[in-house]
């Protein structure tokens, strides 16, 4: 298991954000959490990257007991994992490249040639050939999420989070940021943790989704297991855009 979460607690500010959260992530799976604004999907991620503490359970990470980490373990574990952030948070002051190689410019002691290169090399994995040298206030808000899944990528992470991929983006352009998803998943066999609204990323590519809604999972299995769930709320989650009360037509 990459990822292990037991019965789950986070308070923040003296409120339980996270009620008795479990999920596991299995190597080289793609598991989403479908949650609707509010649920606690980006609460759930930080806790996961070590930066919330969580109040009680149990969360292991590569193996490793994140309610008794050390910094260097922690450190190890940042290595192994790449993560996708919502807002790309790209830095309007660097190039392309420098920002898809910030962290190897910052640490890894590669000469800035070395850098560029496997800057360039995974600008093209996600299908930014031409891109190294232009400003992100050139880039389209597709081609920004790419140069952002492209930083989480430079390390060669075995584990990539991804904090709402498709969010702010029309659905030809989601469509394309999904395809990516997968093409990086069979091409690096990575291990997913994706976190969404986006039903058609939970359709297209989870092996096992969860729904989080205030806190909880409501319930877990896969996208047809779901969709005829005994909770109302997924099934009506899970149903949006299918035509209603078909059973009285
Ligand atoms: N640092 C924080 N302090 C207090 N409450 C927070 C903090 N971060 C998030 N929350 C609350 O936790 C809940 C879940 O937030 P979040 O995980 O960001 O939702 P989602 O990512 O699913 O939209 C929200 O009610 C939010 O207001
Ligand atoms: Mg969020």
């Amino acid at each position: 298991m990459i990822i292990q979460v037991e019965d789950l607690v986070v308070v923040l500010k003296e409120q339980e954000i996270l009620h008795r959260v479990n999920l596991n992530v299995p190597q080289g799976k793609t598991i989403v959490i479908l949650g609707q604004s509010g649920s606690g999907k980006t609460v759930l991620l930080k806790t996961i990257l070590g930066l919330i503490r969580p109040q009680q359970g149990k969360l292991m990470i590569f193996g490793q007991d994140m309610f008794r980490i050390e910094d260097e373990h922690l450190f190890n574990i940042r290595k192994k994992t790449g993560m996708v952030f919502q807002s790309s948070a790209l830095f309007d002051s660097m190039s392309v490249w420098e920002n898809v190689g910030f962290s190897l410019l910052e640490h890894s002691g590669l000469s800035e040639k070395e850098v560029r290169k496997q800057a360039e090399d995974t600008l093209a994995a996600v299908g930014l050939d031409d891109a190294a040298d232009k400003m992100p206030e050139e880039l389209s808000g597709g081609m920004k999420k790419r140069v952002g899944i492209a930083r989480a990528l430079i390390g060669r992470p075995q584990l990539l989070l991804y904090d709402e991929p498709t969010a702010g983006l029309d659905v030809i352009i989601s469509a394309s940021i999904i395809k990516l998803m997968e093409k990086i998943h069979a091409e690096f066999s990575t291990t997913e943790l994706i976190v969404t609204h986006d039903l058609a990323i939970a359709r297209n590519l989870a092996d096992h989704i969860a729904v989080l809604h205030e806190g909880k999972i409501l319930a877990a299995g896969d996208w047809e297991q779901l969709k005829n769930s005994e909770n109302e709320f997924v099934r009506y989650f899970l149903n949006i855009g299918e035509p209603y009360e078909k059973e009285n037509a």
